[in-house]
C-alpha cells in the first residue's frame, strides 16, 4: 500500500473490516476505504455505479480477499475432508471466487477504458501444488484426527488461475490480467512449522511480505505491460521440487 500510495496511485480498498493495517493512510487523501461485503452482488454493483457517475478511473484491481482458515486451531477444526461443512464451503468459496468474479464483473467494464488495465489476482503457491498435509500434524493425534489445510483452499487458489486466463483475453488489448503465486509469508509462525516448511523451500525460508509486495507493483506497473495470462510463483522455488 505505501509504495502504491508513493507512485501516487490512487487506492480504493474494499474490504469487510477496517484492519490495523489501514489506520496508518486513514490521512492520506488518496485512500478511500470501502466497507462491504465482496460476495454481496448488489453492494459491488452499487460501488462500480457510484464509480462510473463520478467518472472514477481505474487502472488496477487486486483481488486478494480470502478466508484464511487457522488450521492449528483445534477448537474449530472440521478442516478434514471427511467433517468438512458445507456451509464452509460455501462461505470460503463465496469470498475466494465469487468475490473475484463480482469485482471483476463489475469493475472490468470500467477498466477495460484505461490503455494500461490489469486485474491481478492473488492465489497462492497451493493454486498450483497440493498442500504437504504432513506440515500440518500433530503429534499424538490420530491419523482421523490430523488438521488439514481444507480442500477449499486448493480449489479457489487453483480457481484464480482460471479466472485469470479468461479475463487475460476478454478486455483484450486494454486489460491484462496475471495470478501471483506467494509461497509462504513470514508472519510469526511458531519455529517448528517454519523449519518444515523450509524444508520444502529451495530457498530455505519463508518470504519476507516485501519480496511479494516487489513483485505485485512490478506486475501491475508498465514494466510488466508483456505479461499477461500468466502465473507467477514467488515461492523460493517451492513448487518445482
Ligand atoms: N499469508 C500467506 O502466507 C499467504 C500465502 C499465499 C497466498 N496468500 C494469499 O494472499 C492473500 C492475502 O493474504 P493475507 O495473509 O494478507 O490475508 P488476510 O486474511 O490478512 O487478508 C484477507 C482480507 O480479506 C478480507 N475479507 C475476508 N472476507 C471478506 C469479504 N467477504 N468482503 C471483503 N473483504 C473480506 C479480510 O477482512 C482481510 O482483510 C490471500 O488471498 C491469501 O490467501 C497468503
Amino acid at each position: 500500500m505505501s509504495y502504491l500510495l508513493n507512485e501516487k496511485y490512487i487506492v480504493h480498498v474494499v474490504d469487510i473490516i477496517f484492519n490495523d493495517e489501514f489506520v496508518q493512510y486513514e490521512d492520506n487523501n488518496n485512500f478511500f476505504f470501502h466497507k462491504l461485503d465482496i460476495t454481496d452482488s448488489q453492494a459491488i454493483n452499487s460501488l462500480s455505479k457510484n464509480f462510473i457517475d463520478e467518472m472514477v478511473n481505474l487502472d488496477v484491481l487486486i483481488n486478494n480477499a480470502a478466508i484464511n482458515p487457522d488450521i492449528n486451531d483445534l477448537s474449530n477444526n472440521f478442516s478434514r475432508l471427511e467433517d468438512f461443512p458445507l456451509s464452509s464451503w460455501e462461505k470460503e468459496l463465496d469470498v475466494g471466487l465469487k468475490g473475484a468474479f463480482l469485482l471483476s464483473k463489475f469493475f472490468g467494464p470500467i477498466i477495460s477504458k484505461s490503455d494500461d488495465g490489469v486485474i491481478l489476482n492473488v492465489s497462492s503457491d497451493l493454486g498450483i501444488i497440493s498442500p504437504d498435509q504432513r506440515l500440518y500434524e500433530v503429534e499424538g493425534l490420530d491419523e482421523s484426527e490430523q488438521p488439514v489445510k481444507p480442500i477449499t483452499y486448493s480449489v479457489i487458489k487453483s480457481g484464480l488461475i482460471g479466472l485469470t486466463k479468461y479475463l487475460s483475453t476478454y478486455w483484450r488489448p486494454n486489460v491484462r490480467s496475471v495470478t501471483i503465486c506467494p509461497g509462504g509469508i513470514e508472519n510469526n509462525q511458531d519455529d517448528e512449522f517454519k523449519l518444515k516448511v523450509s524444508n520444502l523451500i529451495p530457498v530455505g525460508r519463508l518470504a519476507n511480505v516485501n519480496e511479494i509486495c516487489s513483485v505485485v507493483e512490478f506486475l501491475i506497473s508498465k514494466k510488466a505491460s508483456y505479461i499477461n495470462g500468466a502465473t507467477i510463483s514467488v515461492d523460493g522455488g517451492r513448487v518445482i521440487w
